[in-house]
C-alpha cells in the first residue's frame, strides 16, 4: 500500500492540495495519505515548526506532497527554513526537478511561441549553495552592521546533480544539458561547477553541452526559452529561473516541481512551485494546476506512469479549454480534472 504523507501548509497551499488530493484519488484510488499540521497555524498554537518526532514520521513514507510554507504574521525564514528546507535538507532531496512546457491552449506572454515548442526541465541543486544557512552578523542594528551569507559547494553534491542532468537528457529527445552558473564573478564555486561539468560530460559524448551566464540565461529564457532541453544550475540561481520559466509558461499556477531523492533512502517530496500567496489565500481562486501536476510527478516517481500520464492529459484537457482571462475557481478545476479520470 502506498503512503503519502500530506503538509498542506498555508495560504492557498491547503486549497490547492485538496484538489491535488481529489486527482490523486480519482486516478488511483486507495492511496493512503496522513495529513500533518505544519505550518503557521501550529506554529502559533504550539511554537513548534517541525518537531523531530514528525519528521522521522515523514521519513516512513513513500513520498511527501506539499502545498506551500509561509505567512505574513510569522517571521521571514521561521517556516521557510525550519520546515521546508528542513525537509528537503534532511531527506536529501538533491534534485529539485522543475519542468516548464507550454500547454496547448495556454497563453503565455511571448507572442509567436507555439505550445510545444516550450519544454525544458531545470535541475536544480537543493540541498547546497546559498541555501545552506552558513554565515552570519556582527554589530547587528548598528551602522558598522556586516551580514555575510556562504554558498556551499561539495565535489560530491555539485557532481550528483550534474550527472542527474545528463542522465536525464540522455532520455530526452533533445539531449542537450546547459549549465547555468555565474562563473565570471563566483570563480570558487563557479570553478568547481565547471571542471565537474566537463568532468561528467565527458561520461555522456552523446549529450550537447551548453554553458550560460545566469545574467544572460535569464534574458534568453524571456526571448528564446525553445532553446533549453535541461538546464543545471545551483540552488539559488534554480529558484530565480524557475519562476521566470512559470511566467513564460503560463503563470506560477501552472509550475510543478519535485524534490527528488534518487538515491530512494528518504522519501521525495513534491509540490508547486509557488508559495502560499497571501494576496489570494482564503478566496477560492489560486490555480490548483501546480499542484495537479505536482501528484502526477509524485505518480512517476512511485513508479505509476501511466497514471501519472493519465493526471497529465486531463490537464492539458482542461486548459485547452479555458477561455483567455477565465477567472479561476480551484475546487472546479480539482473537479473537472477528476470528473474526467474517473
Ligand atoms: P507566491 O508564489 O506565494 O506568490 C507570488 C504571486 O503569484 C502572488 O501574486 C500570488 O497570488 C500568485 N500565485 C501564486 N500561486 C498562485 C496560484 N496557484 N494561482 C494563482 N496565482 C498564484 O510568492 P511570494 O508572494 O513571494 O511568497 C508568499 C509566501 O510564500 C512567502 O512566505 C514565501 O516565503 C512563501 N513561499 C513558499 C514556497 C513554498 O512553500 N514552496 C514557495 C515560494 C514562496
Ligand atoms: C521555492 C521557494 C523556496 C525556495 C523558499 C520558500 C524557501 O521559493 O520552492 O521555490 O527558495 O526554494
Ligand atoms: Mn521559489
Amino acid at each position: 500500500m502506498t503512503r503519502i504523507a500530506v503538509v498542506a501548509g498555508d495560504g492557498i497551499g491547503t486549497e490547492v492540495v485538496a484538489e491535488g488530493l481529489k486527482v490523486l484519488d480519482a486516478v488511483l484510488p486507495g492511496v493512503e495519505t496522513e495529513h500533518y499540521d505544519l505550518g503557521a497555524a501550529r506554529y502559533h498554537r504550539t511554537g513548534e515548526v517541525f518537531p523531530d518526532s514528525v519528521r522521522d514520521e515523514l521519513a516512513g513514507h513513500d513520498a511527501i506532497l506539499l502545498g506551500a510554507v509561509g505567512d505574513p504574521t510569522v517571521p521571514p525564514g521561521v517556516l521557510e527554513r525550519g520546515l521546508l528546507l528542513k525537509l528537503r535538507f534532511d531527506f536529501d532531496q538533491f534534485v529539485n526537478l522543475r519542468p516548464s512546457k507550454l500547454w496547448p491552449g495556454t497563453v503565455g506572454p511571448l507572442a509567436n511561441i507555439k505550445p510545444g515548442e516550450i519544454d525544458f526541465v531545470v535541475v536544480r541543486e537543493g540541498t547546497e549553495g546559498l541555501y545552506a544557512g552558513a554565515g552570519g552578523g556582527l554589530h547587528r542594528g548598528t551602522p558598522a552592521e556586516i551580514a555575510t551569507e556562504e554558498s556551499l559547494n561539495t565535489r560530491h553534491g555539485v557532481e550528483r546533480v550534474i550527472r542527474d542532468a545528463f542522465t536525464r537528457a540522455t532520455a530526452r529527445p533533445r539531449r542537450k544539458v546547459t549549465m547555468v552558473h555565474k562563473t565570471n564573478v563566483l570563480t570558487h564555486a563557479g570553478g568547481l561547477w565547471a571542471r565537474t561539468f566537463a568532468d561528467v560530460a565527458a561520461e555522456f559524448p552523446d549529450v550537447e553541452t551548453e554553458y550560460q551566464h545566469v545574467d544572460a540565461a535569464s534574458m534568453f529564457l524571456v526571448t528564446n526559452p525553445q532553446r533549453y532541453d535541461v538546464i543545471v544550475t545551483d540552488n539559488l540561481f534554480g529558484d530565480i529561473l524557475t519562476d521566470i520559466a512559470a511566467a513564460v509558461t503560463g503563470g506560477i499556477g501552472l509550475a510543478a516541481s519535485g524534490c527528488i531523492n534518487p538515491t530512494r533512502a528518504y522519501p521525495s517530496m513534491f509540490e508547486p512551485v509557488h508559495g502560499s500567496a497571501p494576496d489570494i489565500a482564503g478566496k477560492g481562486i489560486a490555480d490548483p494546476v501546480a499542484a495537479i501536476l505536482s501528484v502526477a510527478l509524485c505518480l512517476d516517481h512511485l513508479g505509476h506512469p501511466e497514471a501519472a500520464a493519465r493526471v497529465e492529459e486531463a490537464v492539458a484537457h482542461e486548459l485547452a479549454n479555458r477561455a483567455p482571462g477565465q477567472q479561476i475557481v480551484t475546487h472546479e478545476v480539482g473537479d473537472r480534472v477528476a470528473v474526467a479520470l474517473s
